[in-house]
């Protein structure tokens, strides 16, 4: 393990350089110019695959952008871990936000910036770093390993579940390790045990047949942004709470127990508005921060647009007004039923004046893992190594759609494994990961290859 640690130690340069280069491919999902971005990205992966010694490397189609996968089945009775990640990404507009530019890796303050880094590729690099050190020096691995690493997660997986469907026997494993989540805080590691389900709508409300001249028909018509804004406020109450009939019937309540345990968290309210940047928080009444986020279900308009936005002023009485929709989902939720019962309640409240069309664009469940798993006190003892310090138990309020159809298809459970940072600012300019917990990663991912044996017997139950 000593030698591991000090290849690990030497080839620090290595890493970054090579980090860099997968950091360059832009590979944004959603936006079509890159699509031979998302091809060179996976091709990328698939040459680091080879080179670390996993086998049967493969970049196999997807209705969408290809999925790359690789095994290494070469421990015979041992677990079997599907390591999961992905290498989309989110797009980097605002641009002219960015300190330094999205797609060069840039190190400022102990941080590496650039979009990716922590979400997710920085991540999926951390467990391949860790790997390729195994292979080195002990020529294979101490479990048997399958790597899924798709480029659809940020637009909601939505060619996987197809693809996992239709390679079941492929993806057959004992557990699902995904690295795509942060620490509770800088110097504390954590794991997390429970992601939130969504449900994404866009809202498309139109009044007039064309746009209109706002002085002579000001006054006449309701401008749909207008009516679009008086539907989007009415979601919530003055206690925070979503009016939507029948949204919370059900939610899972937050045990006594768990509630007790968030409190003992090192975490301070006033500080978090601090570090957010807001005068003071908002949320669900006779709830904490913390519950709000990763245990109560929340609505977000995540845009609102129409009408004239351009450079200086246009008298615009508008046609159409959009806006797009996030429900946050906890257990037992269910997204589909979420989406139907909001555009229900939009329909049924929506004026007279208008008419609105709702479409739903995606969904996923919210997962949680056993935490008395062998993976994730596998977990435990890997983060404890790795980081120097016994990991906490979290909750995260983001969602991986696919954590909870690996359970449904594949019948196993997911280890959360994050090392990025709650203030990494993923979506949104200057994104970066620390590089401490880069890092720390890397050995923490070398850790759990060699510590989950000792966590699972053959037949798959704890030791
Ligand atoms: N890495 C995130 C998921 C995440 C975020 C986990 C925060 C824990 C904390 C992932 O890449 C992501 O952003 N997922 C999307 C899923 C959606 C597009 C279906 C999300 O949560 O918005
Ligand atoms: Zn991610």
């Amino acid at each position: 393990m000593e030698q591991v640690l000090n290849y690990l130690a030497q080839n620090r340069d290595r890493y970054l350089a090579e980090l860099k280069e997968f950091i360059a491919i832009p590979s944004v999902s959603s936006q079509s110019q890159h699509n031979a971005d998302m091809q060179k990205c996976a091709e990328w992966i698939s040459g680091q695959m080879n080179s670390i010694g996993m086998q049967n490397v493969q970049i196999m189609p997807t209705g969408g952008h290809p999925v790359v996968y690789s095994e290494w089945l070469g421990a015979p009775g041992k677990p079997t871990v599907l390591l999961y990640g992905h290498y989309d990404v989110q797009p980097v507009d605002p641009v002219n936000l960015w300190t330094t530019p999205p797609f060069e890796m840039t190190e400022r303050d102990g941080n590496l910036y650039a979009r990716g880094t922590a979400d997710d590729k920085g991540q999926v690099y951390i467990h391949l770093k860790g790997i390729e050190a195994l292979m080195k020096h002990n020529g294979g691995l101490p479990v048997n390993l399958k790597m899924l690493i798709e480029g659809e997660e940020e637009v909601g997986s939505a060619n996987l579940d197809k693809f996992v469907k239709a390679h079941k026997e492929l993806l057959k494993a004992d557990l699902v390790l995904i690295s795509d989540s942060s620490m509770f805080a800088k110097g504390v590691p954590s794991i997390c045990y429970s992601l939130r389900g969504l449900s994404y709508l866009e809202i498309e409300v139109t009044g007039a047949k064309s746009d209109l001249h706002s002085g002579s028909f000001g006054g006449s018509v309701h401008n749909p942004i207008q009516a679009l804004a008086e539907l989007i406020a009415s979601l919530h109450d003055k206690n925070g709470k979503i009016t939507i009939p029948g949204f919370y019937k059900d939610v899972r309540p937050l045990s006594k127990k768990e509630r007790d345990a968030f409190k003992k968290l090192p975490f301070s309210e006033k500080q978090y508005a601090k570090d957010l940047g807001v005068k003071q928080l908002y949320g669900e009444k006779g709830f904490s921060s913390l519950e709000r986020v990763w245990a109560r279900p929340t609505l977000e308009c995540n845009g609102i647009w129409g009408g004239y936005t351009g450079e200086g002023a246009k008298t615009v009485l508008p046609s159409k007004a959009f806006a797009k929709i996030s429900c946050r989902l906890v257990p037992d939720q269910k997204s589909d039923k979420i989406a139907k019962l909001v555009e229900k309640h939009l329909k049924k409240i929506a004026p007279k004046t208008i008419d609105i069309q709702v479409r739903n664009l995606h969904g996923g469940e919210a997962a949680i893992t056993p935490i008395e798993s062998p993976g994730v006190q596998a977990a435990v003892a890997a983060l404890e190594k790795g980081f120097g310090k016994k990991p906490l138990y979290q909750r995260e309020g983001g969602s991986i759609p696919i954590v909870v159809q690996f359970k449904e298809l594949l019948g196993i459970d997911t280890v959360l494994l994050g090392f990025g940072l709650p203030d990494e600012n993923a979506h949104a300019p200057n994104e970066f990961i620390n590089m401490d917990n880069f890092f720390g990663g890397i050995r923490t991912s070398v850790h759990f290859f060699n510590e989950l044996p000792n966590y699972w017997t053959t037949k798959g139950k704890k030791k």
